[in-house]
């Protein structure tokens, strides 16, 4: 969350600093003379005053921010879905709910934060929605309420080209990575039955790392994302049988169908548009 904010932050004092060009010399050799610390939040409490002011803008503007601020939870380490782009958060869900912001007039604001946190985030009310290539599951909707799916995935394995894993059944007595919370360490973990170890990270390409330096033996991971990892390194596969069949959609605090039926009239929206296809589109290329 801190690095998306300070993203924001930056943004919106760049912006700041855009309109108010010449003004804030004095104030800026002033700042650049105290000690780093002190610069540093001086700096970040400009950023946040900056950010206030630049979203008091954008509610002016016509027929945006009308219906307020869409803060979506997410988990920026999952290309093509969402990932870090120089400094933005860029990818497939992103798109989907500025869409969906613009739909309903709202002003997108997003918060990277841990995987496992999102749910806790959305049930606290503290965002209003998680989208972050998050799987739709019996266990989930017991915390949380979700929107018509937006598309299909799966979990399948990463392992090195000459692993000797040729299958899900090769999984069993082995150390298999995961990114904590995701449905793959759900699977993955089943597997810890027939003796296997489940190494869990916090982002999905840290376990790809880990195998790739002999740390662990595979990795569990949803399909897309394994695709971006494997293209973007050498000597590591995607084995052809997938673990599982998902959907992603969505998610809402429990109980608040109002924003429910916004989400999914949007969605339908998009999708009879092709607009949801050709976002989809432009990060994933057919086979
Ligand atoms: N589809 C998986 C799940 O729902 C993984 C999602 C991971 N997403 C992310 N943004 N890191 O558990």
């Amino acid at each position: 969350m801190k690095k998306q904010v300070l993203a924001l932050a930056l943004a919106a004092l760049m912006v700041g600093s855009l309109s108010a060009c010449g003004g804030s010399t004095a104030e800026t050799t002033a700042a650049a003379t105290e000690a780093a610390t002190t610069q540093a939040e001086t700096t970040k409490a400009e950023a946040e005053k900056e950010e206030t002011t630049a979203g008091e803008v954008s509610t002016e503007a016509p027929g945006e921010a009308a219906g307020g601020v869409l803060t979506m939870a997410t988990n920026a380490e999952f290309p093509p879905y969402e990932f870090h782009d120089g400094g933005e958060i860029v990818g497939i869900d992103v798109e989907i709910a500025e869409a969906i912001a613009e739909k309903l007039g709202m002003t997108l604001e997003i918060e990277d934060i841990a995987f496992d946190s999102i749910i806790p985030e959305v049930d606290s009310g503290k965002a209003d929605i998680g989208l972050a290539g998050m799987t739709v599951s019996e266990d989930r909707l017991k915390n949380v309420d979700f929107s018509e799916p937006y598309t299909t995935a799966s979990q399948v394995i990463i392992v090195k080209n000459e692993s000797d894993i040729a299958g899900p059944d090769d999984l069993a007595g082995k150390y298999i990575g995961v990114q904590l919370g995701t449905t793959g360490d759900i699977y993955a973990s089943d597997y810890e039955e027939e003796g296997s170890t489940i190494e869990r990270y916090s982002k999905g390409f840290e376990a790809v790392q880990a195998m790739m330096q002999g740390k662990i033996d595979a990795v569990v991971i949803d399909l897309e994302p394994a695709k971006v990892f494997v293209s973007e390194n050498e000597g590591i596969k995607i084995l052809d049988e997938a673990l599982t069949v998902e959907e992603y959609a969505i998610a809402v605090k429990k109980g608040n169908t109002e924003l429910v039926e916004k989400l999914n009239g949007a969605l339908a929206e998009l999708k009879d548009s092709g607009e949801l296809q050709a976002i989809i589109d432009k990060y994933i290329s057919a086979e």
